[in-house]
């Protein structure tokens, strides 16, 4: 992804619900993207499968797959792809899944779509797919509709039906956020070992470290419609350099933690993404703007993201050290 800009028209104005954004990803890994809601992820990611509406809404910059510029691909070849090469699973299976049809039939569907395959070669693909997400009695499952599954069997189902055609890109949003914590791991391991088997790139998103450094590889930090942050998972978590991704770590709670410990929330709320204001889009949240030594100003000047390891902020590479690990390291512990 180069320069992503997704922007709507709307009766306020324009929304710049994502204003630049860049990442790659290698077949193979997993990139969490997190951040707060309304921040931009899944506005993003919709507009690699061209799901946004082109009459209210600007798409610009550059998506690659494999080869292929999707921006400006159109959607009959973008029907080809969803589903088959880039998948997607979301939050709610509930809302993903059609209650009139049975599980093993939406599983088989594109199946039958992209590979031509007939009915009964389908279904027996549905029943292996059911089987590799751990349903058990696939065979006789396969024919039960989705309110007849538990929410974790649903999202399960919802994970067969997203692999079935083998993407070369699995878009997860938000994929555990409806489940409870134990079947939220079990649901993270499952797609973890689905991707050892299929090869599959992940993209992760959450607002969820604990999920984040469960599954990523590489993390990318969103605040208000850009990345601000972007390096390997164990950077990230344990060498942040940006402030925001600062408070996402003091805000929280940690199993080894105190008792007592105070849990820290970020103060304030998110830039309207109406007018963004001209500076660092963190700004008004930020504790450290007056600790900026350079020419550069918080409040006009707009931090870059640089290539590879590193984070949108004025502060000095010294800085962006020293302060984690003085002043927020000793309130993780
Ligand atoms: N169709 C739309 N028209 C106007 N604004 C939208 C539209 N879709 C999303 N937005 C706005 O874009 C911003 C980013 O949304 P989203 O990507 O869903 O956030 P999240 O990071 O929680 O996934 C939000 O402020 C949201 O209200
Ligand atoms: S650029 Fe300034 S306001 Fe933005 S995160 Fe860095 S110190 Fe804070
Ligand atoms: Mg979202």
């Amino acid at each position: 992804m180069r320069d992503l800009r997704v922007h709507f028209r709307t009766e306020d104005g324009v929304v710049k619900a994502v204003d630049g954004l860049s990442f790659d990803l290698e077949r193979g890994r997993t990139l969490g993207i997190v951040g707060e809601s309304g921040s931009g992820k899944s506005v993003a990611n919709q507009a690699v499968l061209g799901l946004h509406d082109p009459a209210n809404t600007r798409v610009s910059g550059e998506i690659h797959l494999d080869g292929q510029e999707l921006t400006t691909t159109g959607e009959r070849k973008l029907e080809r792809l969803r589903g088959n090469k880039v998948a997607m699973i979301f939050q709610d299976p509930l809302t993903a899944l059609s209650p009139y049809h049975t599980v093993g039939r939406q599983i088989a569907e594109p199946f039958r779509k992209h590979r031509g395959a007939g009915r009964r070669e389908a279904r027996e693909r549905a029943v292996e797919m059911l089987g590799k997400v751990g349903i058990p009695n696939p065979r006789k499952r396969v024919d039960d509709y989705p309110h007849q599954f538990s929410g974790g069997m649903r999202q399960r189902a919802m994970i067969a039906m997203a692999l079935v055609c083998d993407p070369d890109l699995l878009i997860a949003d938000e994929p555990t956020t409806a489940l409870d914590v134990t079947v939220q791991a079990q649901i993270l391991d499952l797609l973890m070992e689905l991707q050892q088997e299929f090869g599959s790139a992940i993209i992760m998103i959450t607002h969820d470290l604990g999920v984040v450094s469960q599954v990523s590889d590489d993390v990318l930090v969103m605040y208000a419609g850009r990345a601000v942050e972007r390096g390997t998972v164990h950077e990230v978590l344990h060498r942040p350099q940006h402030p925001y991704t600062w408070g996402l770590l003091t805000s929280m709670p940690r199993l080894t933690g105190d008792v007592g410990q105070e849990l820290v929330p970020i103060g304030g709320t998110p830039p309207s993404l109406l007018h963004a204001p001209p500076g660092c889009p963190f700004a008004p949240r930020c504790a450290f703007p007056g600790e900026v030594a350079g020419p550069a100003s918080c409040e006009t000047d707009r931090p870059a993201l640089p290539e590879g390891r590193g984070a949108a902020c004025h502060l000095s590479a010294e800085q962006k050290r020293t302060f984690f690990v003085e002043r927020i390291q000793p309130r993780l512990r």
